[in-house]
């Protein structure tokens, strides 16, 4: 199993996905308020904004010169088409977002989603250069029937299907037990690292232990700003997806500035 060495590369990712909140002004308000608490953090900070409020905060991020990431929170498979309020990755990119969010759970659980759409959306992405974070997660009854490691790797092998391990590098994958989403049942940080290890073997296995070893994976699931130190003290948590706690700029700067580089 690979395990992060002193000479990994791998950097803290902490990414705000604010799902359906906040208007443009909101939004804006927000990365005004959070630009000068995160100054001196050491961790890459990434915002996955509504479509909507993707071109406003990335004209704001650059101007003030924030240390913040635009993304947006999911997109079509196609290059265009007549495909009714869908957005497609160069649109997205066009608005100002650098990574989109692919395969969370309430896409795949609200929505549908298969693993094979999610893996032609995974595919586009990286092919118009819009960095994918992949998220996959059991449910509470998968969990309890003890087939975590087997969902996660189906998961992850069907949505990565035919993804080089060049383009795999230019992703991150986020961990999210969907009985951890916006429950406040955040995972036993013992328990996240098991299936981040789990993660990064499959990973190893199919795709080789140096790129397993490069690839950031967040957790994702009530974190807040009492447990995002536990969590990232495990070596196979990189990062974090943060939901709820993220709607606040001084919560999620509290998540941002507990972490290392
Ligand atoms: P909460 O942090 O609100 O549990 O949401 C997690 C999540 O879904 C992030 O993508």
């Amino acid at each position: 199993m690979p395990r992060k060495s002193p000479l990994s590369s791998r950097s803290t990712v902490i990414a705000g996905n604010w799902k359906m909140y906040k208007t443009i002004d909101e939004a804006k308000a927000f990365v005004e308020t959070l630009a000068p608490l995160i100054e001196k953090s050491q961790a890459t900070v990434y915002l996955a904004v509504p479509f909507t409020a993707i071109h406003a905060t990335a004209q704001l991020v650059k101007a003030l010169d924030a240390p913040i990431v635009i993304g947006a929170q999911n997109m079509n498979d196609a290059t265009e088409g007549a495909f009714t309020g869908e957005i497609a990755a160069r649109m997205l990119k066009d608005a100002g977002a650098q990574f989109v969010i692919l395969g969370h759970s309430e896409r795949r659980h609200i929505f549908n989603e298969s693993n094979d759409f999610i893996n032609k959306k995974v595919k586009r992405a990286l092919e118009d250069a819009i960095q994918p974070i992949l998220c996959i997660g059991e449910t509470l009854t998968q969990r309890e029937e003890g087939e975590t490691e087997a969902v996660l790797r189906e998961q992850l092998l069907g949505s990565l299907e035919g993804v080089s391990s060049d383009a795999l590098l230019k992703m991150l994958v986020a961990y999210e037990p969907v009985w951890a989403i916006g429950t406040g049942k955040v995972a036993h940080p013992d328990d996240a690292q098991a299936a981040h290890a789990h993660v990064r073997g499959v990973l190893a296995e199919n795709w080789g232990d140096e790129v397993a070893n490069q690839i950031v994976i967040q957790y994702g699931g009530s974190v807040k700003p009492d447990n995002a130190a536990d969590l990232l003290s495990k070596p196979d948590v990189d990062g974090l997806l943060v939901g709820g706690a993220s709607l606040s700029a001084d919560s999620f700067s509290k998540i941002i500035n507990g972490s290392k580089a």
